[in-house]
């Protein structure tokens, strides 16, 4: 029998990651003004995203999950989220259109702003200091009192979650997801990369496509489908206090939800089964991930399971799994066989970013493109030799054109990544690595299709 749960639960378990501010009555009172603050999504909402998922833990439809590693106070504008959206609308219509299957769109955004840290110290030079946890916490500058944590940011965190969350609600909603203009976009990608040849087949299937459907009478201004989109947002629930102020009941169902963001996972580092982030996780009805590294047991990860989803409904739960290029095929098929053994409903997702960061001889912290593919390659092999469904990405990327990640069609060298580096934290997919990852993994789902026998877009099996 599970001991009682409540939103506040967590706070007699150990936990990491947490941090120590040094003025607990000032970060009670601010948690106690949240908790008074409007919630940012809705329990509805959060359930319409579990169904979502559930179709794709049942083979039919593919998770795309991207964004900022941390969101920033100083990087919020309206260019940033709309850049980031348009990037990400274009991948989803690749993706659906190669997978022939619904893409559920979930952004990390609206709410990614505390970071788990491997090292509770930043060395620069000489000088050492606590380090960055994420605008939420504390500052990136590098002073000692910017690095104290001040509970006042967790009000700046929201607003700017609020005022996000409002924007991205207008794009999906009031006619910036147009179908047709999201490709006329990609489009113009392709017009400028080096890639074009490659993408331009599937790109010209689309373009016929949607003529065939406008000759046939459907189009953006009769069908809706067409020209609104469902957008969902998602953050890492590590600031616990926080995420404890935004929870709330659900007069609908009396049930619990996290209304920060409609899905929430679990970090890698904060993911031990009796401690604080799995105990508040497990009482809120939001869908949930769970980021799988190297670290993780069969044994482990079922124990996981059955805290986190223990009526094994589809959909609550998605295993994000991130273990490195070269990696999966020494952790994957275990807990495939393990999780099939169960008979455990999950979506797989697969996190091709954070086992692959790297140090660039010029001291930046870097992915090499080939090595994110190369993860995701594995991934999908490996769920083809076990019978699984490669349901899902989780990438972390911006609109913006940076230097971020080597590689891509563009060939980011080591030497340009001071040229655009901006990131608060790891380092991003800019806009055009992104949407070139979509067309390399959609290429991947058109194959499978074809393998699988399964009905084919006509167009696409050109
Ligand atoms: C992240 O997603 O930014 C992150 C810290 O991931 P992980 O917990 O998998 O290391
Ligand atoms: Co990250």
């Amino acid at each position: 029998m599970a001991e009682k749960w409540s939103p506040s639960s967590w706070r007699s378990k150990p936990f990491v990651q947490l941090p120590d501010y040094p003025d607990p009555e000032l970060l009670s009172q601010i948690e106690a003004q949240i908790a008074g603050f409007p919630p940012l999504v809705f329990a509805g909402e959060a359930r319409k995203l579990t169904r979502q998922l559930a179709r794709v833990c049942e083979g039919d439809g593919f998770l795309l999950q991207g964004g900022d590693c941390a969101e920033s106070f100083a990087e919020h504008r309206a260019d940033n989220i709309r850049d980031f959206f348009r990037v990400f609308l274009q991948m989803a219509v690749v993706l659906t259109y190669a997978a022939a299957s619904p893409v559920v769109k979930v952004g990390r955004i609206a709410g990614q702003f505390a970071k788990p840290r491997s090292s509770d110290i930043e060395k620069q030079g000489e000088r050492t200091l606590p380090s960055y946890r994420g605008d939420i916490v504390n500052s990136i500058e590098f002073e000692d009192a910017a690095r104290i944590p001040d509970p006042q940011r967790q009000l700046k965190a929201y607003r700017q979650a609020a005022a996000t969350l409002n924007l991205l609600r207008a794009f999906a909603q009031g006619g910036y997801a147009n179908l047709e203009h999201v490709h006329q976009w990609t489009l113009g990608f392709l017009n400028d990369s080096p890639a074009s040849a490659r993408y331009q087949a599937l790109a010209d299937r689309i373009t016929e496509t949607l003529a065939f459907m406008r000759a046939c009478g459907i189009n953006p201004d009769n069908t809706p489908q067409l020209n609104t989109t469902d957008f969902f947002t998602s953050h890492e629930a590590l600031l616990l206090g926080y995420e404890q102020a935004l929870t709330r009941v659900d007069s609908t169902s009396g049930d619990w939800y996290d209304t920060s963001g409609h899905m929430l996972w679990i970090g890698d580092r904060t993911r031990q089964p009796d401690h604080a982030h799995i105990e508040f996780c497990r009482g809120v009805k939001n869908p949930i991930g769970l980021k799988c590294g190297p670290s993780i047991s069969p044994d482990g990860l079922l124990e996981l399971v059955n805290i986190l989803n223990p009526a094994n409904e589809a959909g609550r739960l998605t295993l994000i799994c991130r273990f490195g290029a070269g990696k999966a095929g020494e952790h994957l098929p275990k807990l495939i066989r393990a999780v099939k053994r169960e008979g455990a409903k999950v979506v797989w997702s697969c996190d091709p970013m954070h086992g692959n960061t790297i140090k660039a001889s010029s001291g930046f912290k870097t992915r090499p493109f080939d090595l994110v593919l190369r993860e995701v390659e594995e991934f999908f092999d490996i769920h083809r030799a076990e019978g699984t469904h490669a349901g899902g990405i989780h990438v972390e990327m911006t609109g913006q054109n940076v230097t971020e990640c080597t590689g891509g069609a563009t060939a980011i060298s080591d030497a340009d990544l001071s040229d655009r580096y901006h990131t608060h934290c790891d380092p991003r997919l800019n806009g055009d690595q992104a949407l070139e990852l979509a067309f390399l993994i959609a290429e991947r789902l058109k194959k499978e299709r074809e393998e699988r026998g399964l009905p084919i877009p006509a167009a696409a099996s050109a």
